[in-house]
């Protein structure tokens, strides 16, 4: 049976750290696994991994669909995507939340708009608050909403909060606390459960600071 894993890795925000995290594990990985490389395949052939390199938001859906066993991927992106994947390990790097954020004047109006690249999340939360919104999804850049008159307030990642304080912008209320999580196909979780919780567990003894497992 084939128990090569393979593993879909986050370009962006996360990349370094999940990087880092596999290292720490002590897993001998190719110099081409990089955030800057143009390579969407790389080979780990020393730990017989295959790593993919895509978009966050991709993650969840190529470990859904099986062309990745594993992913590393933020509980924002799990969330929002609502995939059928088991979430094996929070990894906790790269912590962040989610929150509602505004203009610090911001005056409340009936059915505010939202600019958001969480939709499901938002509009979810905001029932949950009994309020009225009009969610305005954007795929980047979500803090230059209020600034252009798009919308009132936005729903976004804050992590240093710089993106706020330098676009003039209050972080208003945290929605949820978010870190990365391992996620796993179903299917491969049961046909290579040996080599997933192997891995996982040696990820796990990092994360818990007990050391390295070879
Ligand atoms: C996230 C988020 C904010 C920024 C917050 O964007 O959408 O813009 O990070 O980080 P800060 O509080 O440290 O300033 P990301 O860098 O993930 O890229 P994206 O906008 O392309 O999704």
């Amino acid at each position: 049976m084939d128990e090569r894993l393979t593993v879909a890795m986050p370009k962006g925000r996360i990349f370094s750290d999940a990087l880092d995290l596999l290292k720490e594990a002590g897993l001998k990985l190719p110099r081409e696994l990089a955030q800057d490389s143009r390579k969407l395949r790389v080979e780990a052939p020393v730990e017989d991994l295959s790593f993919l390199l895509v978009k966050p938001v991709d993650v969840p859906t190529c470990v859904e669909h099986g062309v990745a066993d594993l992913g590393v991927v933020g509980k924002d992106v799990l969330m929002e995507e609502e995939r059928d994947v088991y979430e094996l390990l929070d990894l906790q790097i790269s912590p962040c939340r989610l929150s509602l954020a505004g203009k610090p004047d911001w005056q409340p109006v009936l059915n505010p708009k939202v600019a958001t690249k969480y939709p499901r999340i938002a509009n979810r939360w905001f029932r949950e608050q009994g309020q009225q919104v009009e969610v305005i999804c954007l795929n980047g850049s979500v803090e230059l909403a209020p600034l252009t008159g798009l919308a009132d307030r936005i729903v976004d990642i804050v992590s240093t909060g710089q993106t706020l304080q330098e676009n003039g912008l209050v972080e208003l209320q945290e929605i949820t606390r978010v870190t990365s999580r391992l996620i796993a196909n179903r299917a491969s979780y049961r046909l290579k459960s040996r080599r997933i919780d192997k891995l996982s567990e040696r990820l796990a003894r990092v994360v818990t600071g007990e050391g390295v497992l070879r």
